[in-house]
């Protein structure tokens, strides 16, 4: 191990550890080590897991669960309703930590977007009803869910396609749209951040940084110089304070998982607080995926993940195993998919687009009390890989929703605009109208970017 790597590694250790320590501590000062959970609690939240799991019920009403093959052989579970007729457009729901399909599901009962829409909420891969991978690698997240999107544009007629992301489905949703981009009419991108971007910020603050204090050496006595390295490494260093607890996933496994199980899923209900889930055994439910009295019909992996260590695992391993920055090597069918749209649409390569520049229209959603992504070091520069794509018609924003944490499809008036943001794409109304819609429903919101 060279120095740097070994610095690293000691660094994120350290902060591993320092984080899991006031974790603990949490959970001591609220009893959770030592409160025995009730027969009726248990009882209530497999009542939960069996609403939405349940496969021979229907998860939400007019709703169906449905699996998808995939090539690679990972099954997928999804929810599907609406107008599924072959001509309506198409909207697919890509879910973050550490939910599931449920989390959408005022999104999927809205009446305006169920009407003139086919819904499809889909598990990530390790997550849900859904199969896992023994890595979450970008190669395998990113193959079985663009196989997936796809499959399911195969069986349309209408080209309209849209993607709604939140969280992890937002790093997804940012790493697909700037390689398969074009089969997407629009991506509304929710409480996520878009790793090149997030990667240039950082290293634009580090380097910076490291030039004025290696000035400093040479100068001692301008203490100005220490002040203004610390200033540019400011946002970097809020952001690294806003995401102390992903550095516990990522000390080795046994320590990493303590924080997803410990206190009867303690991290769990914190975060169902968070995020304004008015349910906590709904909440659970929608995380854990279904529970043994469901499994039957599911991949065998709904049964491993019963062990609650084998289900964090499954989850935290989109943080551990390079997913937001990991080479995607694309199967041949992709390669030949992409090949063919840069064909289709005259693309020379002489058009020079940023790396990682989006290839449809986007509509990117932040909360500004969101406590896991911080604007200035996730969307500080984001205009540049705002190109307007060839042949697609429509602008790409930023919005702030100014009262509003990590999860902006849940609380109101937060999720009624997010309904208006997906409908203004259905109804391709974009612009100073689509604003109007918006505000109508929530004022507050900001349009920051726009381009
Ligand atoms: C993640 O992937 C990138 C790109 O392939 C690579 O440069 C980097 O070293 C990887 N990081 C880890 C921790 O494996």
């Amino acid at each position: 191990m060279g120095l740097v790597s070994f610095v690293k590694t000691a660094v994120i250790t350290v902060t591993g550890l320092f984080s899991l320590n006031l974790f603990v501590l949490g959970v001591a000062s609220t009893g959770a080590f030592f409160i025995p959970v009730g027969k009726k609690k248990k009882q209530a939240r497999l009542q939960a897991q069996s609403e939405l799991w349940d496969l021979s019920t229907q998860p939400l009403p007019g709703f169906h669960h449905k699996f998808f093959e995939a090539p690679d052989g990972v099954n997928l579970h999804y929810v599907e309703g609406g107008d599924t007729s072959p001509g309506s457009p198409l909207i697919i729901f890509l879910h973050g930590f550490p939910d599931s399909w449920f989390v959408w599901h005022h999104q999927l009962s809205a009446p305006a977007i169920q009407q003139k829409a086919h819904l499809i909420a889909v598990d990530l891969p390790g997550h849900g009803g859904s199969d896992g991978f023994p890595r979450a690698s970008a190669t395998a997240i990113l193959t079985s869910v663009a196989n997936f999107i796809i499959a399911q544009k195969e069986k349309k007629t209408s080209e309209t396609c849209i993607l709604v992301s939140h969280d992890w489905g937002s790093i997804v949703c940012c790493r697909l749209a700037p390689e398969i981009g074009f089969l997407f009419t629009r991506c509304i991108i929710l409480n996520g951040l878009h790793p090149p971007l997030a990667i240039a910020n950082m290293n634009r603050a580090t380097s910076s940084a490291s030039r004025m204090l290696r000035t400093y050496v040479r100068n001692p006595t301008n203490f100005a110089l220490i002040r203004s390295a610390f200033q540019s490494l400011k946002p970097f260093l809020n952001q690294m304070k806003a995401s102390y607890y992903a550095s516990v996933f990522l000390l080795p496994l046994p320590l990493a998982r303590t924080l997803y199980t410990m206190g009867d899923f303690w991290f769990l209900r914190l975060l169902c607080k968070l995020s304004k889930s008015p349910n906590e055994e709904i909440f659970l439910a929608s995380a854990f995926g279904p529970s043994k009295s469901e499994a039957e019909g599911y991949p065998a992996a709904i049964l491993a993940r019963q062990n609650a260590n084998k289900r964090a695992s499954d989850r935290i391993a989109y943080y551990r195993d390079n997913l937001s920055v990991g080479t995607w090597r694309k199967p041949e069918n992709i390669q030949l998919l992409i090949a063919e749209s840069q064909t289709n649409s005259g693309f020379t390569g002489l058009l020079e687009q940023k790396e990682g520049s989006f290839k449809c229209p986007v509509t990117i959603v932040y909360g500004a009390k969101d406590t896991a992504f911080h604007r200035p070091f996730c969307f500080e520069g984001l205009e540049e890989y705002l190109v307007p794509p060839k042949g697609k018609t429509g602008k790409s924003y930023l919005i702030c929703f100014p009262r509003d944490g990590h999860w902006t499809m849940i609380p109101s008036p937060a999720k009624e605009s997010v309904d208006t943001l997906i409908e203004s794409a259905l109804d391709g109304i974009d612009g100073e109208e689509m604003k109007e819609r918006v505000w109508a429903v929530n004022k507050d919101v900001k349009f920051e970017i726009e381009n």
